[in-house]
């Protein structure tokens, strides 16, 4: 992996413990080999963002992360447990402090925005007291700025409003790890920039540990604390945005080339 270093010194996160540890991971579909030999290691309270190309296997990765699909060999730890190793109980565990916003994150259309976030409180964390389900809807309705929108249903909100719901419902749960699989598709710049920046101040003030998976350069701007750049099942550089952005190589110029 090209390292670009001359930036590392100064980068936004220091090193802090390992959260996520991922060695020589390899994924296949039948004939096709999609995750060739993924390495990376993803320190506590850093924002990391995937770049790569459609069909790369970047929602594949972190697929694995959770569980959801089983890497063909390699190692793939999460608070230094071997993923493929849990068991369902141990699995369930473990989603429990990931909050995983979906490429297709869609929230359920006949619930309210409160019964859209009383949802994972009730039946992922079984809470029971009234009081405190109340009081942390509204502390995540706050933090993506859409107190006002508790009573309404999804068809009643925009694109970006509905975006904010989503992260709201899964930043509910307060997870240790957020993967974010292209949270900005779909919405204008001014809106991605929006998301953008609340990823960024959730990052802050949960001091989560994130992936954030992107095509959106903006987004990366703004989220990353280190960029990795996936190609051919492998990911083949990293640094900040701002290394990066120098960089000479081909692949990697390709990604920053309409960037000012
Ligand atoms: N469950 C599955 N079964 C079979 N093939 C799969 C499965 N999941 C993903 N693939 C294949 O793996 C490859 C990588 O898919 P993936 O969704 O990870 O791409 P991606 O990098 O996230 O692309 P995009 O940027 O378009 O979201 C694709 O060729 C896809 O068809
Ligand atoms: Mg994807």
């Amino acid at each position: 992996m090209e390292e670009v270093k001359e930036h590392k010194a100064h980068a936004k996160t220091p090193k802090k413990g390992v959260v996520i540890a991922i060695k020589g991971l390899k994924k296949s579909f039948g004939k096709k080999e999609v995750l060739k030999d993924i390495n990376l290691e993803v320190h506590s309270g850093e924002n990391v963002v995937v770049l790569g190309k459609s069909g790369e296997g970047k929602s594949v990765t972190i697929q694995c992360i959770v569980g959801m699909l089983v890497p063909d060999g390699g190692s793939l730890k999460v608070f230094g447990d071997e993923v493929a190793d849990m068991n369902a109980e141990e699995l369930k565990q473990l989603r429990m402090k990931i909050g995983f916003l979906f490429q297709s994150g869609a929230l359920y259309d006949s619930m309210t925005v409160r019964e859209n976030l009383e949802f994972p409180l009730t039946r992922v964390l079984k809470l029971k007291d009234e009081h405190e389900i109340q009081e942390r809807i509204n502390e995540v309705l706050d933090g993506v700025g859409l107190l006002d929108s508790v009573d309404k249903l999804p068809s009643d909100l925009s694109g970006g409003m509905r975006k904010r719901i989503g992260l709201a419902r899964t930043l509910i749960i307060k997870p240790e790890i957020m993967l974010y699989d292209e949270p900005t598709t779909g919405l204008d710049p001014i809106t991605s920039r929006e998301i953008s920046e609340l990823i960024l101040s959730m990052q802050k003030k949960y001091k989560t540990t994130s992936i954030i998976i992107t095509h959106d350069m903006e987004c990366a701007r703004i989220t990353a604390d280190r960029i990795v750049i996936m190609n051919d099942g492998k990911y083949i550089a990293e640094g900040t945005f701002e290394a990066l952005q120098k960089s000479k190589d081909q692949i990697v110029k390709e990604f920053f080339k309409d960037i000012s």
